[in-house]
């Protein structure tokens, strides 16, 4: 508000107001201060001076702030599809067969060529991953249908798919390596997310958004953690009254694979329930049990042939969130010390109830000549079991994460089920590793109950 001259005040803001002084500097003090020179009309006030810096530093951190925001966050997933011709391939059936390890390598190989691709280029930053969706053999090669994902911040489609399509162009036709894949952009296009989705969905055992390795997270504290919505989408939680009982694992839209040891007190499925995601309670999904079926050979409480599969009474459909791990062929090996990772709700202290988030530990194959000496199981394990965790001790599964997955992935970032958690000397005990039902041994009693 404008604030009022006093009566008889001398306006010393009128032109020769002051004169009659010989300078500024004779003026009495309370004239000068409204003198049109006064110094101290004309600089700022102390308090205006901060104000107007933490405005200053305000709007600069605003800009700052979105600035990153759209160049970081605001970034979006784009998919790709084509169809690449690759030379030089002998030509076999099992090509068509995504289990097939014929297919399993040439796909890895043909990813790792477009990952290389993309490395080298100016969009390195941008490509997320490839994944090729289905091999066709015909007369001159083998034609594999690839999806690309990138992400990128900005929606200029025709443009983007372009630098995509050149970078392939320019560098794909270049490689001399023993693979000579061939592109063509006449059947490179943009697909939808959706589209996208449901071709990654019919896919097992990947974690979607996720990179590819075991050491995907750097959250382990004392090597396990808390998993994150979508992390491990095939674990499923197997209830009784609400209450969760046992892990199973995901392997189809309906069926499930557990230990035999979970239904020792019961094998009604009627009284079981299952749930999925990471949270127990509320449960993202939650299923009836239609059949149950533990392996004739197992007898409680013996640890041989402690494996069981449930049938769901109504299918899930897949999504990020929840769907399928890959079941390895009965002849697939996991080397031995390599790194799996265990993932349940079981109990984090033998004895204690368990966390309502899923936890996750990374653990190590053990091969079964160390697991059976002396100071460790004595000759106690059997070829359908194998042991994982550390001698040390300190990381283990524990009580109420038995019939759950222990999983390892491969070179593509597929990930495959090769345990299901089933005993163990109390938990994480030095020289007391998790011993787990080893999947490849009874790779093919699953199939034959359950036809997968
Ligand atoms: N039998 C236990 C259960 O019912 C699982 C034990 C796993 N123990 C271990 N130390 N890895 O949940």
């Amino acid at each position: 508000m404008y604030k009022q001259q006093p009566q008889g005040f001398r306006d010393f803001r009128r032109p020769g107001a002051w004169r009659g002084y010989e300078t500024y500097w004779d003026m009495p003090w309370d004239l000068q201060r409204v003198h049109p020179l006064a110094p101290t009309e004309r600089l700022l006030k102390p308090w205006k001076i901060a104000l107007l810096a933490v405005a200053a530093v305000l709007a600069l951190a605003l800009t700052i702030g979105l600035l990153a925001y759209f160049l970081v966050f605001d970034q979006q997933l784009f998919y790709y599809n084509g169809n690449f011709k690759v030379m030089g391939i002998p030509n076999s059936d099992d090509l068509a067969r995504r289990a097939s390890s014929e297919f399993r390598e040439l796909s890895r190989r043909i990813e790792k060529q477009i990952d290389n691709t993309f490395v080298d280029s100016s969009l390195r930053k941008k490509y997320i991953r490839s994944h090729v969706i289905r091999l066709s053999p015909d007369p001159s090669g083998v034609v594999a249908q690839v999806v690309l994902v990138f992400l990128f911040c900005m929606d200029n489609r025709p443009a983007l798919r372009e630098k995509v399509e050149s970078v392939l162009q320019q560098k794909l036709n270049q490689y001399s390596g023993p693979l000579q894949i061939h592109f063509s952009s006449s059947t490179f296009s943009d697909i939808k997310k959706e589209k996208a989705e449901a071709l990654f969905n019919d896919f097992c055992g990947l974690r979607r958004n996720k990179s590819k390795s075991v050491r995907t997270s750097n959250r382990v504290v004392g090597g396990v953690s808390s998993a994150e919505p979508g992390d491990w989408p095939w674990q499923a939680s197997l209830q009784q009254n609400n209450v969760h009982r046992c892990g199973a694992t995901l392997v189809s839209n309906t069926w499930l694979v557990s230990a035999a040891h979970c239904f020792a007190q019961s094998s009604n499925p009627h009284v079981w329930s299952v749930t999925f995601g990471t949270v127990l309670y509320p449960p993202r999904i939650k299923r009836y049990v239609q059949a149950i079926i533990m392996h004739e050979k197992y007898q409680y409480p013996a640890n041989n042939y402690d494996i069981a599969v449930v049938k769901l009474s109504e299918r899930v459909e897949f999504t990020n969130i929840v769907h399928h791990v890959c079941l390895p062929d009965s002849t697939q090996t996991f080397p031995y010390n390599s790194d799996a990772v265990v993932t349940g709700w079981g109990a984090l202290d033998d004895g204690r109830p368990g966390p309502n988030v899923l936890r996750e530990a990374t653990v190590k194959l053990i091969d079964p000549d160390t697991c059976n000496r002396k100071e460790v199981y004595n000759g106690i394990i059997t070829p359908g079991m194998l042991c994982a965790g550390y001698l040390e001790g300190g990381i283990d599964a524990c009580q109420g994460d038995s019939g759950g997955p222990l999983v390892t992935p491969d070179s593509r970032g597929m990930w495959y089920l090769v345990g299901i958690v089933s005993w163990g000397h109390e938990c994480a005990k030095p020289n007391k590793p998790g011993v787990y039902t080893r999947v490849t041994y009874y790779r093919d009693w699953i199939t034959s109950k359950t036809g997968l």
